[in-house]
Formats: C-alpha cells, sequence, structure tokens
C-alpha cells in the first residue's frame, strides 16, 4: 500500500494540515520529516480550531505518528501539544527519531539575536529552527534525542555549552556558564524523562510498516519556495521541504514512494522578508484576502503578505517535487474580487521567461486576467461541496482549469473552506 507525500508548492501556510488530515483517516501513519516548531498546522474539527507546530496532522485521528530523523525536536513544545492530546481523550501512539535533534534555549536566543541585531534579517519564527540545524551540520555542538534523553544528558550539555558560549557571548548572551547550564539541565531533564518513551528507531519502524503494506502519510512543514536549496535564498527556512526530503528525513527509499501531492493555495502568501514576485500592492484587496483567509501566521501571529497566484513559481515547485496530482485551497477566499490575476511569465532584463531565477529581485510579473465570482455564503459552499465539482460557480471551474492547462497537471482536491467537509475531490 502507498506511501503518499504532501508538499507545499509555495512558501508555506498552503493548508497542507486540512489535506493531511484528510488522508490521515484512511492512512496506518503520519510522519513528520523536516522542520521543527517553526510549521504551525491548523485543523478545524467541529468548529474547534487545533493548531499543531510538531506533532504530525493525523495526530486528531489517533494514528501512529511519526516525528523522523530530518525534524529538529523542541522538547517543550512536543510536550505541551501531546499534553493538550491527552487531555482531549486523544490516543498518542508517537514515535520520535533517536536521531532527530534537540532545540535548546541558546538556538533561540541565536536565532532571536541573528534576526533583530545582528546579520541579514531574515524574519525567522525565531522557534531556534536555524541555529539548531547549523548545529546539526557542524557536527560539534549538536544533541540528538538518544542523547537527550539517556542519563548522560548532563555532561554532553556540559561539553555543548561549554563549546558555544564564546560563541553564544559574541551575540550578546549574558548568562554564566555555570548558571545557564544548570538551568537547562534542570528543566530539560524533566521533559528527557517525559519524552523517553516515546524515542525510538523510527527507521526500522518505518520501513516495517511498508513492508507490512501499510499506507503511510509523509506530512510535509513550509513549502518548496522555503526549501534551502530551491527556495528564494537566503529568505529561506534551513531545512529541505521538498518531496525528496520525506526520504532523508525519515529513512526510507525514493523507491518505496507511490505518490506525491502538491498543495497550493489560490493565492499567494509569505511570512518574514524575502521576494513575492505578485505581492498585491492594492492594500484593499491585500486586505480583503488577509482578513478573510485569516491570514496571520499560525507560529507568530504575523500578518501574512498577499500576493496573486504565481504559475512560474509553481510550476518550478512542480518540477521539482513531480507531484501526482494537486490540490488548491481558500479558492473560497477570492469570491468577491471582480478581476482575479494569474501571473504565467516574468519579465527580466526586458525578456519573456517562464524561468523562476534564483535571484528575483530584478524581474516583473506579467498577469492574465480573469473574471472573479460572486462571494458566497458557508451554506453556499457546503451546498457545492456535497453536491460535487459541476456546481462549482463557472468562473471557478475557468480558473482552475486555467491552471490545469498551464501547468499540465490535474487538480483533483479542491478546498472551499476550512473545514473537512468543504472539500471536493473530483476523480479524473
Ligand atoms: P525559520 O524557519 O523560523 O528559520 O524562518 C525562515 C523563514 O521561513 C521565515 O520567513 C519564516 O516566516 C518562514 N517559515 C518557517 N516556517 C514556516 C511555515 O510553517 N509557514 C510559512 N512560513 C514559514
Amino acid at each position: 500500500m502507498p506511501c503518499i507525500v504532501v508538499v507545499g508548492l509555495q512558501w508555506g501556510d498552503e493548508g497542507k494540515g486540512k489535506i493531511v488530515d484528510i488522508l490521515a483517516e484512511k492512512s496506518d501513519a503520519v510522519v513528520r520529516f523536516n522542520g521543527g516548531s517553526n510549521a504551525g498546522h491548523t485543523v478545524v474539527v467541529n468548529n474547534t480550531k487545533y493548531v499543531f507546530h510538531l506533532i504530525p496532522s493525523g495526530a486528531l485521528h489517533g494514528k501512529k505518528l511519526i516525528i523522523g530523523n530530518g525534524v529538529v525536536v523542541d522538547p517543550i513544545q512536543l510536550y505541551n501539544e501531546i499534553e493538550f492530546l491527552k487531555k482531549n481523550g486523544i490516543n498518542v501512539d508517537l514515535h520520535i527519531s533517536e536521531r532527530a535533534h534537540v532545540v535548546l534555549p541558546h538556538h533561540k536566543f541565536l536565532d532571536s539575536s541573528l534576526d533583530t541585531k545582528h546579520g541579514l534579517k531574515i524574519g525567522t519564527t525565531r522557534r531556534g529552527i536555524g541555529p539548531a540545524y547549523s548545529d546539526k551540520m557542524s557536527r560539534r555542538y549538536g544533541l540528538r534525542m538518544r542523547e537527550y534523553v539517556e542519563s548522560n544528558f548532563r555532561n554532553i550539555l556540559k561539553k555543548i555549552v561549554r563549546g558555544k558560549i564564546s560563541i553564544l557571548r559574541l551575540y550578546g548572551f549574558k548568562k554564566s556558564f555555570e548558571k545557564y547550564l544548570d538551568e537547562v539541565y534542570s528543566e530539560y531533564s524533566f521533559y528527557a524523562k517525559e519524552l523517553k518513551k516515546y524515542v525510538s528507531n523510527t527507521t526500522y519502524l518505518l520501513n516495517k510498516l511498508i513492508d507490512e503494506n501499510k499506507t503511510i502519510l509523509f506530512e510535509g512543514a513550509q513549502g518548496t519556495l522555503l526549501d534551502i536549496d530551491h527556495g528564494t535564498y537566503p529568505y529561506v527556512t534551513s531545512s529541505n521541504t521538498i518531496a525528496g526530503a520525506a526520504c532523508t528525513g525519515s529513512g526510507i527509499s525514493p523507491k518505496k514512494i507511490d505518490k506525491i501531492i502538491g498543495v497550493f493555495k489560490a493565492y499567494v502568501t509569505r511570512v518574514g522578508l524575502g521576494p513575492l514576485p505578485t505581492e498585491i500592492r492594492d492594500e484593499k484587496i491585500a486586505d480583503r484576502i488577509r482578513s478573510i483567509g485569516s491570514e496571520f501566521g499560525a507560529t507568530t501571529g504575523r500578518p501574512r503578505r498577499i500576493g496573486w497566484l504565481d504559475l512560474v513559481a509553481l510550476k518550478y515547485a512542480e518540477k521539482i517535487n513531480h507531484t501526482d496530482f494537486l490540490a488548491i485551497t481558500k479558492i473560497d477566499v477570492l469570491g468577491g474580487i471582480d478581476r482575479i490575476k494569474i501571473c504565467v511569465k516574468y519579465v527580466l532584463n526586458g525578456e519573456d521567461t517562464e524561468i523562476f531565477p534564483s535571484i528575483l529581485e530584478n524581474i516583473e510579473p506579467r498577469y492574465i486576467e480573469l473574471k472573479g465570482w460572486r462571494e458566497l455564503s458557508r451554506e453556499e459552499w457546503r451546498e457545492i461541496a456535497s453536491s460535487g465539482y459541476n456546481t462549482l460557480p463557472r468562473e471557478i471551474i475557468k480558473y482552475i482549469e486555467c491552471i490545469e492547462e498551464i501547468l499540465e497537471k490535474p487538480i483533483k482536491i479542491i478546498s472551499i473552506g476550512p473545514s473537512r467537509e468543504e472539500t471536493i475531490f473530483r476523480q479524473i
């Protein structure tokens, strides 16, 4: 049975959480393979909004949840999410890779310090993600879950803090070596004890599940254009966010992946700094989309920047992920806008191009315009969801088919509202 990878094709916040939540119902396990608590997955069930940062979105279905080696784990955040699920009577069948790295307080300190006072401002989530991955890659100050939950945690921590303290000082870290060590040890050893039972060799577990023909869902965090290698560097996150990362971040072969689903929003958003070629300058339209679409960061609460759908970027993301089919989300949000723009080309140095370049500063988007559709009530959207694709307003069908034609990929899932019920599945 299949291994299905779900990835975002834009700058994150495409609504992957909802799609994963729906698909999780028919899956045996859900796997996170990249990022950390910088991600924010919002799922709405029975009018209650759940936001997860580390726990895979399948949690609400009580499925097997796996946090792969490619994730950086903030123990406090994870513990709180586990406790939240338990309090809500949800069974937590969680397995954390012993190879996943741990986010410590100095990572968060560095993340904030680098983003505010020192160096390039990226507009990070300040969850310590970049510094934790930097320590992993540098191989000198990384801490993996296995070492963290074992009894020699204090000694390892001591070595890490001793090695890092002079670097931290350069960025304004004031606490003494002893004070910081004692504080972190006393706070974090509690979480180590609490999380120990969930830590295992998830590589074997996952491959065993695959051998047993289980259905496994790999839930991408962030989006393709935030990928450390393929995104709008340096305004990206610090992990690989593309479908290929499902393998490196969990320990399975690319040959085991059966399906890749790419999720994109009917418009684009981004939080933080960095290029957004189709950013909407008309504040009335941008504000309207932001407020109807609740476009505020799930992790930081920051207002998201809003842009028209960018098919140059989307086609590039599609190429890297080579999806089997696409899911479009939040198409309902665009209701009530007279003319909808779609970017189909860029102009670079006076020439048209359909290439997504590595430097975006000098490009200008070229649009086509389609007629918009009226604003519909939630009841009307629900009615459409239960009656099927052909009952969508004609203009929406045209919008969808225009995207399919340019991307040469079918859009099989259409999300027209936040709840599970407001989703159309197309058999094409
Ligand atoms: P970091 O991942 O916290 O280092 O932030 C780097 C960039 O990625 C910033 O622009 C963040 O706003 C963005 N980012 C990180 N995680 C997400 C996400 O889940 N959704 C959208 N943007 C994100």
